[in-house]
């Protein structure tokens, strides 16, 4: 069967990305509320999405609302709308997101931040299909699943009495969780291609792929912004590489703009000299399939071989150089069979 229209491209094989999309593919059939729990930027609104394009509700809208947007009146009247006259300013009937939601699903972004009225009037609408508008009496019937989202834990929030835990009871009725990138950091060399890549059709570039200096340190990193965050690196990256594109491949990433240096990330004292030249595939563009942990692995080679280099083949100060323990530098150097191969030239 092919997909529905607007499922979104998610991109990602390792396994945990892999298992939050089995759950959000697997509770997608059943009518009934789910939460969407992870980090900022982790995905949460596009697995709330997946939820909704595979559910029998895929034809019907999906509305969303982040309830941190606003302030308690303001998110009470967007969900439920009010009546002509219900406040001040209120000139003309409003219609709510659960109307607007008839039929399909509503997302309802960082839920943790609605007031405890709209709690009440969220429990009864999931208990009993029901809510009135604001300043209304007449009584609405709503046919609206819910999603909702939370980076924050909701289960501590119930503890101190700042979420209703009945209403989490009945959100939670099943629990996505979406994994932080460092996390699942095999994912990173096919997200940050992926994004280079859009970027470099934007720009009506071409994506010559990251050297592998520059792609470890993307792998290296521990991504607080997760997948966000490495969009807009990757997006960067490739933007400052069409204006200034000496380089055969993107060796510059700035992972924070405020860092304005912009700095080459391997100083050049500690790259291999060219004759001995890195065995890193040069392109990273994924036009072709690729192998990933091949292609890692290669990295890891690479760069520890590099880092003997630097360090006179002392495996002990090559170890501290790279913040791995001795027994992990020597593992490392016998997989890749590095001393060894140096020796016989
Ligand atoms: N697995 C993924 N594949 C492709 N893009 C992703 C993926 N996960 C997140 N993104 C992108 O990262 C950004 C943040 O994702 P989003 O779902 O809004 O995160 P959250 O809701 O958890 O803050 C969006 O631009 C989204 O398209
Ligand atoms: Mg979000």
């Amino acid at each position: 069967m092919e997909n529905p229209p607007s499922l979104p491209d998610l991109i990602g094989q390792s396994p945990a990305f892999l298992d939050a999309l089995t759950h959000a593919s697997a509770v997608a059939s059943i009518n009934r509320p789910i939460l969407v729990v992870g980090e900022r930027g982790s995905g949460k609104e596009l697995l709330a999405a997946r939820i909704h394009f595979l559910s029998p509700r895929w034809d019907g809208p999906l509305v969303k609302l982040n309830c941190a947007a606003m302030n308690d009146e303001l998110l009470e009247s967007e969900l439920f709308g009010h009546e002509a006259g219900a406040f001040t300013g209120a000139s003309k009937k409003h219609r709510g997101r659960f109307e607007r939601a008839e039929g399909g699903t509503l997302f309802l972004d960082e839920i943790a931040s609605s007031s405890q009225r709209v709690q009440e009037k969220l429990l009864r609408v999931i208990e009993y299909g029901e809510y009135e508008r604001v300043g209304g009496e007449q009584t609405i019937n709503a046919n609206v699943r819910i999603v909702a989202a939370a980076n924050v834990d909701l289960r501590a929030s119930a503890r101190n009495g700042d979420f209703r835990a009945d209403l989490l009871d009945r959100l939670a009725f099943d629990v996505v969780v979406a994994p932080p990138l460092r996390d699942r950091r095999e994912d990173i060399p096919i997200l940050a291609a992926h994004f280079a890549n859009n970027m470099a059709s934007e720009l009506e570039s071409a994506f010559p792929g990251f050297s592998a200096e520059a792609m470890a340190l993307l792998i290296a990193h521990n991504w607080p912004g997760n997948v966000r965050e490495l969009k807009n690196a990757a997006e960067r990256a490739m933007f400052h590489w069409s204006i200034n594109s000496e380089a055969a491949q993107i060796e510059s990433v700035t992972i924070d703009p405020f860092d304005n240096a912009g700095v080459p990330i391997v100083e050049p004292s500690t790259l291999p000299s060219s004759d001995q030249d890195i065995p890193i595939k040069k392109q990273t563009a994924l036009d072709t399939p690729i192998d990933l942990r091949a292609h890692l692995d290669e990295i890891e080679k690479s760069l520890v071989s590099a880092a003997l280099s630097k360090n006179a083949d002392n495996q002990k100060r090559t170890a501290e150089y790279l913040s791995l323990s001795y027994d992990q530098i020597r593992g490392l150097v016998r997989k890749h069979n590095l001393l060894g191969s140096r020796q016989r030239q």
